[in-house]
This record gives C-alpha cells, sequence and structure tokens, in this order.
C-alpha cells in the first residue's frame, strides 16, 4: 500500500507576508525568483502561486519576507461550529504526522467571535480530531513553532487555513547572536540597502553601523548568498510529503550561484562605540562574511571614503529625550558637512524616524522612501553628492533630451 502523502506539486496560492513598507521590496525579490504572478498585494503582504517546493525557495532565498504561507483551504465561515467542519474537511492525516508537534496560529478580525484564542483552539481540535479518528493517535499541540505551523486568518465571513512553511519568521537569519543598541530588524535592513541600489557593485561605506546589519546583509548580498542559508529548521521540514533530497538539490542550485571571494569592491563598517563594533565582528562571524566587511571604531567623519562613486548608508540615533535631541541636532548638522566634503561621487543615504533631525543635515534629498522600524515611520533619504564633472555632465544630457 502506497503511503499517503500531501502533493508538494500542487500549485495553490501562496501568501507572503512582510513588515510594513516592505512589499515593493518584496515583489522585486519574488520576481527575481520567478514568481511574478502576483495575484494581490497590500502592505504587509502579497499572494502569489505556486508549489509547497516553490515555497522551500523562497523561504531559503527571500530578504524582505517574514513568513511564507501555503494555502490548503478557503471558505465562507460564519461561526466556529462552521469553522470546526470546515478544517476538519482537509486530509490533515496526510499532511501531519501524529508524531509531530503542532502550533495553530490566529489572526480573527470577525464579529462573530472576540479573540483568536477559540477559534485557534477550534482548529486545533479539528485537526488532532481528524488525524486522531484516521490514525488511533495524534499530534501534540502548543505554542512553540519549530514543528508544524499551521495559520488561520478569518476575516468577517472568509476563513484562510495555510501551512507556515516558514515555522519561526524567516527574518531570524540566526546570525545577530550579539545585538547592540536599537538594532534594525535584518529585513528592515536588507529593505535599506535594495532601496539604496547596492548590490555590490560598487563601494559601500556604512559610519554608524552599529550591531553591523546593514553591513552583513550588504555583504550578503554581494556574495549572492541566500537569506535562509544559516537556519537549521523551518516548518516545512516538518510536513508529510517534505523529501530532504529536494531540499538538497533547492540549496546546492543556489550555492553553485555564491560569490565567495570574488567580491570585488568594498565595504566599510565604522562607529564610536567599541562594543558595537565587537559586537558586528562577532555577527559576521557567524554570518560567514567577515571577510568582506572592514570594521574599525571611529567618529564617523573619520571613516575612510574610497575615491571613485559608492554608496554611503547612515542609520543615527532619533532619540527621544531633549538632552539627547539637542546632542544629536548636532550630529545631524555634522552629517550634512560630512556628506558635502568627504563624500563627493557618492550617493548619501540617512535611514531615520525623526524629520525635525534630518532637515539639520542642511541639503536637498532628491527622494524619500517611507519604511517603518517597529511602528515608528522612517524614512530612506537619497542625497546625490556627485562632482562637477558628473554633475555638469547630467546638466547637460538634461539640456539634451
Ligand atoms: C541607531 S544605531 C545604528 C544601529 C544599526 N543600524 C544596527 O542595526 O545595529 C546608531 C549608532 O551610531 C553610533 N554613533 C553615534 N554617534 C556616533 C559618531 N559620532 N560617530 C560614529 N558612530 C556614532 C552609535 O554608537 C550607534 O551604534
Amino acid at each position: 500500500m502506497t503511503k499517503k502523502i500531501m502533493n508538494v506539486n500542487e500549485r495553490k496560492n501562496i501568501m507572503v507576508t512582510c513588515g510594513p513598507g516592505l512589499k515593493d521590496y518584496l515583489i522585486a525579490e519574488l520576481a527575481e525568483l520567478g514568481f511574478d504572478e502576483i495575484i494581490s498585494s497590500r502592505d504587509g503582504g502579497v499572494v502569489t502561486r505556486g508549489t509547497f517546493v516553490d515555497c522551500m525557495k523562497m523561504n531559503y532565498c527571500l530578504r524582505t519576507a517574514y513568513n511564507v504561507f501555503y494555502l490548503l483551504r478557503e471558505f465562507r465561515c460564519g461561526s466556529t461550529e462552521a469553522l470546526y467542519k470546515q478544517v476538519s474537511m482537509v486530509d490533515w492525516e496526510n499532511i501531519i504526522d501524529p508524531a509531530e508537534h503542532l502550533c495553530v496560529i490566529g489572526k480573527v478580525d470577525t464579529w462573530t467571535v472576540d479573540n483568536s484564542m477559540f477559534p485557534n483552539m477550534k482548529v486545533k481540535d479539528a485537526i488532532v480530531d481528524r488525524i486522531s479518528k484516521k490514525k488511533g493517535t495524534r499530534p501534540n499541540s502548543g505554542k512553540e513553532r519549530d514543528g508544524v505551523v499551521v495559520n488561520l486568518f478569518w476575516k468577517q465571513h472568509n476563513a484562510w487555513i495555510y501551512l507556515n512553511t516558514s515555522g519561526e519568521k524567516i527574518s531570524d537569519r540566526n546570525y545577530r547572536k550579539m545585538p547592540h543598541k536599537a538594532p534594525l530588524r535584518e529585513t528592515l535592513a536588507a529593505g535599506i540597502i535594495a532601496g539604496s541600489g547596492y548590490d555590490g557593485s560598487c563601494d559601500l561605506v556604512l559610519p554608524m553601523c552599529g550591531s553591523g546589519t546593514l553591513a552583513i546583509e550588504a555583504a550578503l548580498i554581494a556574495m549572492n548568498r541566500p537569506a535562509g542559508a544559516l537556519r537549521t529548521n523551518f516548518g516545512f521540514q516538518h510536513i508529510k510529503g517534505y523529501d530532504e533530497s529536494v531540499w538538497q538539490e533547492i540549496r546546492n542550485d543556489f550555492r553553485k550561484k555564491i560569490i565567495k571571494n570574488g567580491v570585488q569592491k568594498r565595504i566599510i563598517a565604522t562607529d564610536i562605540d567599541e562594543q558595537a563594533i565587537e559586537a558586528a565582528k562577532q555577527n559576521a562571524k557567524t554570518a560567514g562574511v567577515e571577510h568582506l566587511i572592514e570594521f574599525s571604531v571611529c567618529d564617523f567623519e573619520e571613516t575612510e571614503i574610497p575615491s571613485g562613486e559608492g554608496i554611503v548608508i547612515m542609520n543615527p540615533e532619533y532619540g527621544q529625550r531633549m538632552g539627547e535631541i539637542e546632542q544629536l541636532e548636532k550630529d545631524y548638522e555634522r552629517i550634512g558637512a560630512f556628506l558635502k566634503k568627504k563624500c563627493t561621487g557618492y550617493n548619501g543615504y540617512i535611514f531615520s524616524g525623526n524629520k525635525e533631525l534630518v532637515a539639520k543635515i542642511g541639503l536637498k534629498a532628491s527622494r524619500r522612501m517611507i519604511f517603518f522600524n517597529g511602528k515608528i515611520e522612517c524614512r530612506l533619504y537619497k542625497y546625490e553628492m556627485y562632482g562637477g564633472t558628473r554633475r555638469k555632465m547630467f546638466a547637460e544630457n538634461t539640456e539634451k533630451s
């Protein structure tokens, strides 16, 4: 008798979630992986189509995503009884082994219930009752996301049941063992690097690098190394139908594209705080990119700017208390002078959540890209610090066109 398992090659809707402000970068990443069929998109996520095996690729490669969800069932739902009945119709015995651990997570926005605890329990009951009936035994369940994770989305009269193929969020890359003050989330750092247009083909300078998140994400991009390379556990690995050899094949295909020692351009990362640089070095080592980043301790003004064209990105603090603000105003003024005097030929980017402080830079931003750091609305400001010749050429070309 053949063992019944989920068909991993069936094309279904895949919802990929991301932080606010990162959707367009996520869509670009998906397109680069070959998933350009976007069924719907909103701030915080997109829906595309693909197989369970495609979900494995997405989990391995995507830099700006939180979770990759594979749709199992969608239905109209007006009560928790209907929810139980609908969820029971999925052939869970072919998807979850009774020896696995199950976690159910719900996002519920319906007048039928006022919190997600009860619907979550209904979904969990429907799954384990069905497996119990078919197999005589059932999986244990709880909050841990290191086994099978099932997500319920219930909005008014519509409900969706997804396999969470990521398990823990894929924004946790596993390299940040040494956090420092106010580190950026890895996905946000990847979005900022993408917003700056950096792809490894020019020098990159990161004064005020803190615990090194921007530098590490940039180095991973320059190497073409998948974001999930350090992860050892994903939700999809716990599903019946998961094939280790298919996973190895996906990893090998992407590993072949990694540029190990061929990154020619420089990545310079500095911070005034010795401990920050220590943490950044450790994190870069864990991520396997320490050989690509030149770290040093100094005031940002002393940071070496290689000659020619390049990109400089700074993420200064944007402060809450008054005393801090006065000091920060001076720092932002100095940042303006630093860009003007030392960064000729470069595109300068400042990531900040405080418009008043940014005004102190005293330069006109040519672009402002909106991001969110937690709940704080931030912007990535672009300053084009072109030298005389380039500015003149640009002016001439504009006149001609
Ligand atoms: C908001 S944190 C950067 C966080 C970083 N993006 C990360 O993900 O870890 C700002 C950093 O600026 C550094 N800093 C503050 N004043 C500085 C100065 N005058 N020169 C260089 N670095 C400075 C701080 O030590 C801190 O690490």
